[in-house]
């Protein structure tokens, strides 16, 4: 082993003397804490099994023998862990043993900056875990980011002493087994810049002290079962860029104080019981480009929002929160606007064709609405959109015959009834089915309640085209044409 070292060693001065300056070398050559050393073997031993020999395998673990997930650097001139990854991220990273544990010499990595675990406590019912709830302190002076990603056997609380680490810049917990209440003492982590809590089983409600973590800029407290409403101290996040509170079991009005959140680029609600309809507030969320407030008794109307102050939304979803009244002509001044979702709800009166002037819309869904008249974009319009133009479920809308061509119409809406319109025999047979073109050079556009025609409609159809043909609307009918 020894010779092995002095070999690269003397590789490496050729390298240096041939590329680059010695401070590097000095660097590579400074031996590991001994004491950090055995601690950082055990402290992995503990997570992926007694099988692993450490000095065996990487006897230089800052050195020649790098272990994957283990970054380190120099503090008195002597190695010491600075990261930690535990967990298949990489091909070659350690697995965790199914039975893995929290060692205490974990503890005694005392220059670590970065911890994570992913994919490490995987069995909830045969090997659950909690995380230790002493000793965090001892990691406090450094430590910058802690992570526990997709450990679902991770269960039990967070411990409170989370709230003195101090330094911590990054807190994610993500779809872990964790339950009970949010830590109130969280708020102490007053460098905290991402929080991210989300796919767990934390009830109760959000602590009001949240609102003290001011250089917050993302906060993802979503898929847990959090209830209550929103504590009005939301509006001191006011650096926040990400907030998603969807599928939790919120309610109460949306906080008048979000219309200090200036910064707020992701407002995510969705599936959860907010009421108290569209407050006005929202409209002073000037950097918002996705606003998804879907399934939540809402309630309300959209006149209650200058939509134009929102001019950098892009996805705007209000699918299914109980709306009222019509949509409102000022959505079409949405520049940025693609996704625009207003299904399942309660919106009457018709649909301006302004809408169609959204530049960069791709997705528009009306269904579930009880809109009425006669629908006005063009055949361009709906080529464009497909499937993606849902207007289907509005009992009373109808799309104008004969403008469109059959392949383009609206998907589930029916014609209207009340024109009757004459057609170039080259363009019509294209309309409706082909039969049409062998009894008349005429297309009639006739009201159906359905937009197939099933045989009843063809022999009412026949019956009135023949009637047209040889009755009195006949000079109406040539009178047209002229
Ligand atoms: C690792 O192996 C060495 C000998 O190869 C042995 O002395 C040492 O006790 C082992 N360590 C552990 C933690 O099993
Ligand atoms: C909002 O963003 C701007 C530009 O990025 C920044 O200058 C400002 O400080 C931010 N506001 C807050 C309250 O963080
Ligand atoms: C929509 O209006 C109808 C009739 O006014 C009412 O029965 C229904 O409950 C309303 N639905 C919602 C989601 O408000
Ligand atoms: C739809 O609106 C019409 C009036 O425009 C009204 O008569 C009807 O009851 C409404 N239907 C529902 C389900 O709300
Ligand atoms: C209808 O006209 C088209 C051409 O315009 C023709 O291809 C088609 O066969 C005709 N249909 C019938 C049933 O005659």
């Amino acid at each position: 082993m020894k010779s092995f070292i002095t070999t690269n060693q003397v590789i490496l001065m050729l390298l240096c003397l041939l590329v680059w300056c010695s401070g590097e070398a000095e660097n590579d050559a400074a031996p590991m804490e001994k004491g950090e050393q055995a601690v950082l073997y055990s402290a992995i031993q503990g997570f992926v099994g007694n099988w692993w020999n450490g000095s065996d395998l990487y006897p230089d673990p800052c050195g020649w023998t790098p272990i994957q997930g283990v970054s380190c650097d120099i503090f008195d001139g002597l190695w010491y862990v600075t990261d930690l990854s535990i967990g298949p991220i990489h091909d070659n990273s350690l697995d965790c043993a199914p039975n893995a544990e929290f060692r205490p010499q974990l503890f005694k990595l005392k220059h670590l900056r970065s911890l994570s675990f992913f994919s490490c406590f995987m069995s909830p019912f045969k090997y659950p875990i909690t995380i230790p709830s002493k000793k965090w302190e001892k990691l406090a002076g450094n430590l910058e980011k802690l992570e526990f990603r997709s450990n679902p056997g991770l269960v039990g609380q967070v411990p409170s002493s989370f709230g003195g680490l101090t330094k911590l810049q990054s807190l994610v917990l993500l779809e872990n087994g964790l339950s009970g209440e949010l830590p109130r003492n969280l708020v102490e982590l007053s460098n905290l810049k991402r929080l991210v809590l989300a796919g767990n089983r934390f009830n109760g409600r959000i602590p009001d002290s949240f609102g003290g973590l001011s250089q917050l800029l993302i906060l993802d407290l979503s898929r847990n079962s959090l209830s209550g409403s929103l504590p009005s101290s939301f509006g001191s996040l006011s650096s926040l860029l990400k907030l998603d509170l969807s599928n939790n079991l919120l309610e109460g009005k949306l906080p008048v104080e979000f219309g200090y959140l200036k910064n707020l680029t992701l407002l995510d609600l969705r599936n959860n019981k907010f009421s108290g309809g569209l407050i006005n507030s929202l409209q002073e969320m000037g950097s918002l480009e996705e606003m998804a407030m879907s399934n939540n008794p809402i309630g309300g109307d959209l006149q209650a929002i200058e939509w134009h102050n929102l001019e950098n939304l892009a996805i705007l979803d209000l699918s299914n929160i109980g709306l009222t009244g019509t949509i409102p002509v000022s959505l079409a001044k949405l520049r940025n606007l693609r996704f625009l979702g207003l299904c399942d709800n309660n919106l009457t009166g018709n649909l301006s064709p302004k809408l169609e002037t959204l530049p960069s819309v791709s997705a528009l869904y009306l269904n579930g609405n009880n809109l009425t008249g006669e629908l006005q974009f063009s055949e361009r319009f709906y080529r464009k959109m497909g499937r993606r133009f849902g207007a289907w479920n509005n009992p009373n809308l109808c799309f104008p015959v004969g403008l469109i061509s059959t392949s383009h119409v609206p998907y589930g809406v029916k014609p209207c009834q009340q024109k009757v319109t004459l057609l170039e025999p080259h363009s019509d047979s294209k309309l409706y089915n082909g039969k049409l073109n062998q009894s008349s050079h005429l297309m009639v556009s006739l009201g159906f309640s359905s937009y197939t025609i099933d045989g009843f409609w063809w022999v009412t159809l026949q019956i009135i085209v023949t009637f047209l043909l040889l009755g009195s609307f006949q000079s109406y009918l040539f009178g047209n044409i002229a």
